[in-house]
């Protein structure tokens, strides 16, 4: 039996896939390439095409005997989602619709889906809670609302059971520096402070030092991508033991300021982050960091990396893969 990844030559998913294959799973992937690098995907098969090709996921799902889906495959820029609103709408929506219909008529029942904490937009109180208000600033939290929904509807109608894991702040790289985020497209926060600190830009931008937060920096729920991969294996054998349909957060509970992110970096490189205060970002809240207690009494999850472990993990990948996967 295998696991279909969906967008494994990413970022999260390259590392999930690579965490599955060492709990004994056989996992295939499926990348269109367009942000995923083969590289990333190293020994795993990689069957390149799209998430809404019937044919092609229908046959990926029988020559490999799936059983089970993790779909991470969406595009997730939020300030490219609000220029091209009919670019995320057919990947993120219309394309998982037609993956969920595609293997639900495989007769495939388990599956976890790639959500995000951007959904609750400012959250009226942190730590934020999965009953908390729902309000989408931007079209790709939009999307992956719509997808949730889509999913309830499909436990209610078809049997499909899901997970869907809201992601806090994923940050850092693998533990052994053969994985990370590409910083040449992120826009998050890790890969801007690594290019600071690594000479690869004049200085960071600290969006915003007026918050009411205790220095003045945006606040966030920053959790370890090794961790967060940890999550998806957690709820896959959740899905495995029987689970029924779940929406949790995934995070590490704790808020992190931008200056702390940027102080901790400098007590761990050894050396200053340049960096200029400029105003706020447009949508950004002042504080968002997780309540994890679902995870952790559903799916038996909870962070244990550190603080110091995402830094130092992120510096050691952008040190030594200025390009990301690219060797050229
Ligand atoms: C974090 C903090 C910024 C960059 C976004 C998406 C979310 C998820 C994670 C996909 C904020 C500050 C950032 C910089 C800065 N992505 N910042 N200078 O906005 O919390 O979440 O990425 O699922 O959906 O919304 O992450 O890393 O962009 O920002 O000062 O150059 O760092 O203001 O306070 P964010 P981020």
């Amino acid at each position: 039996m295998t696991t279909l990844v969906t967008g494994g030559a990413g970022y999260i998913g390259s590392i999930t896939t690579r965490l599955l294959r060492s709990t004994g799973r056989s996992v295939v992937v499926l990348d269109s390439l367009e942000n995923g690098h083969a590289a990333a995907v190293q020994d795993t098969p990689l069957v390149v095409g799209n998430i809404a090709d019937t044919a092609l996921v229908s046959k990926v799902c029988r020559d490999h005997d799936v059983d089970e889906v993790v779909h991470f495959a969406a595009y997730k820029a939020v300030g490219e989602s609000m220029e091209n609103p009919g670019k995320y709408f057919d990947n993120n929506v219309t394309g998982s619709q037609k993956l969920i219909d595609t293997i639900s008529a495989c007769g495939i029942t388990r599956f976890v889906f790639s959500s995000t904490a951007a959904i609750y937009g400012t959250p009226e109180s942190v730590p934020v809670v999965e009953s908390s208000a729902v309000r989408c600033e931007s079209v790709y939290a939009q999307t992956k609302l719509m997808i949730e929904h889509l999913l309830h509807w499909y436990g209610q109608t078809k049997g499909l059971r899901s997970v869907s894991l809201r992601y806090f702040n994923a940050a850092g790289a693998s533990d052994d520096s053969t994985l990370g985020e590409d910083w040449r497209f992120s826009q998050n926060l890790m890969p801007h402070v690594m290019k600071a600190i690594l000479g690869e830009s004049a200085a960071l931008s600290v969006f915003g030092n007026d918050y009411s937060t205790p220095d003045g920096t945006g606040v966030r729920d920053y959790i370890h991508v090794e961790d967060l991969a940890t999550s998806h294996v957690a709820a896959l054998d959740y899905l495995s033991n029987g689970g029924q349909t779940l929406i949790c957060n995934v995070g590490t509970g704790h808020g992190t300021s931008v200056l702390e992110i940027l102080h901790a970096t400098e007590r761990i490189v050894g050396k200053p982050v340049p960096h200029v205060f400029k105003p706020r970002r447009t949508g950004d809240p002042s504080e968002c960091y997780a309540a994890t207690i679902l995870a952790a009494e559903k799916l038996g999850f909870t962070a244990s990396r550190s603080l110091d472990d995402i830094i130092s993990s992120a510096y050691a990948w952008h040190a030594t893969h200025p390009n990301g996967h690219n060797t050229n």
